[in-house]
């Protein structure tokens, strides 16, 4: 199968696009071919192996070199074949999940636990946008966040991969939207359904005199204590992400946030996908809310395979319209 291989930390065009066997399902996993991919931030964390403090976190990077061998969470495709204790997925099957690694391959193999069929009203690139992105803005604004039907809610960073899905699931759950976002984006953001749209490049949100009761907190580009301002005396700051750094950053502004918790009346917590036990769950409840039309993935870019590296080299420029997709 073509794949491409990560064999040191390094910048997008160290990926190798090799010819390699495919991967043997185990008695529990599904042998999928991968028609789709999309591109996180998390992928090009574990392809630079940055930040440095990341690969000293337990669980996080590798310390000498990637812990992964190739990279790509998000995956949408076929059935191909099955493990003999699989009792829920035949040959065919039209699925997608939030993986570790392997989605940058023509196979994967996955867990029968982690994978969920793919949402009917979906193509395999816009199955694939969703995994990570959307999981992401789920668990922010339902679980970290605990979100209520009638509450306010600001997405700083709501022209992105993950702040597209969070803008269209906070309408879904109830709320009332504020979103974030550059000028270039005020359209995309404005017709996903929020309410309010705040361009960065002329107004500053924390500024504005009005209050939410949840900060979501995708970019990360303002303290957590400017953040705290427009946030009401009991409401919650989310920290998900920020800018990237060579030592430290984002995992130092989402833990800075985490460290005023215990001296401030606000609820300051994060929200860790990677972590999360519930990956198969949340892909269920984001079906249903596209199969329902409450959401629907905001694709910028559609990369052929062999074009992966580009692909990265867009998204990290932290500037993508909803999520760059790759045709497997
Ligand atoms: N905690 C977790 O489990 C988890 C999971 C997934 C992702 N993340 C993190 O979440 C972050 C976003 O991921 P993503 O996939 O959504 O990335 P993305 O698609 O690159 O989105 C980046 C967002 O940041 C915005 N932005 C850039 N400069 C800005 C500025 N100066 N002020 C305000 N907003 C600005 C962009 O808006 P414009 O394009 O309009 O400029 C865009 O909305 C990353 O740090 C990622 O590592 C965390």
């Amino acid at each position: 199968m073509k794949a491409f291989v990560l064999r040191s930390y390094g910048p997008p065009d160290l990926l190798e696009l090799t010819d390699t066997d495919a991967p043997v399902p185990g008695d529990d996993e599904v042998l999928v071919r991968v028609r789709a991919t999309s591109i996180n931030p998390y992928d090009w964390h574990n392809m630079r192996g940055e930040p440095y403090i990341a690969r000293l976190m337990p669980g996080g990077l590798g310390l000498r070199g990637p812990k992964l061998s190739i990279l790509g969470c998000d995956a949408a495709g076929q059935v191909e074949s099955v493990g003999r204790d699989v009792t829920q997925f035949r040959p065919g099957d039209d699925v997608f999940a939030l993986l570790e690694q392997g989605g940058f391959a023509e196979y994967v193999t996955v867990r029968e636990s982690l994978l969920t069929p793919k949402p009917e009203n979906l193509s395999y690139e816009q199955a694939a946008a969703v995994p990570m992105a959307a999981t992401t803005a789920l668990l922010g604004l339902r679980d970290a966040g605990q979100l209520r039907p009638g509450q306010k809610v600001l997405v700083n960073g709501a022209s992105g991969g993950v702040g597209t899905f969070a803008v269209q699931i906070a309408r879904a759950l109830g709320a009332k939207v504020a979103g974030v976002c550059g000028p270039q984006s005020a359209d995309l953001v404005s017709s996903l359904g929020a309410d309010e749209v705040i361009d960065y490049s002329t107004g500053d949100f924390t500024r504005t005199g009005q209050h939410y009761d949840l900060v979501l907190d995708v970019a990360g580009t303002r303290s957590a204590a400017a953040c705290r301002r427009v946030l009401t005396p009991k409401g919650t700051f989310v920290s998900v992400g920020g800018p990237a750094g060579r030592w430290l950053q984002p995992a130092g502004h989402v833990f800075s946030a985490l460290a005023v918790a215990p001296l401030v009346s606000q609820r300051m917590v994060m929200a860790d996908t990677a972590r999360c036990t519930q990956k198969k769950q949340n892909l269920e409840t984001l079906t249903q809310l596209i199969e329902d039309r409450k959401v629907t993935p905001a694709i910028d870019r559609c990369y052929p395979f062999e074009q992966i590296p580009a692909a990265i080299s867009y998204q990290e420029q932290g500037h993508a319209r909803g999520k760059v997709v790759v045709a497997v």
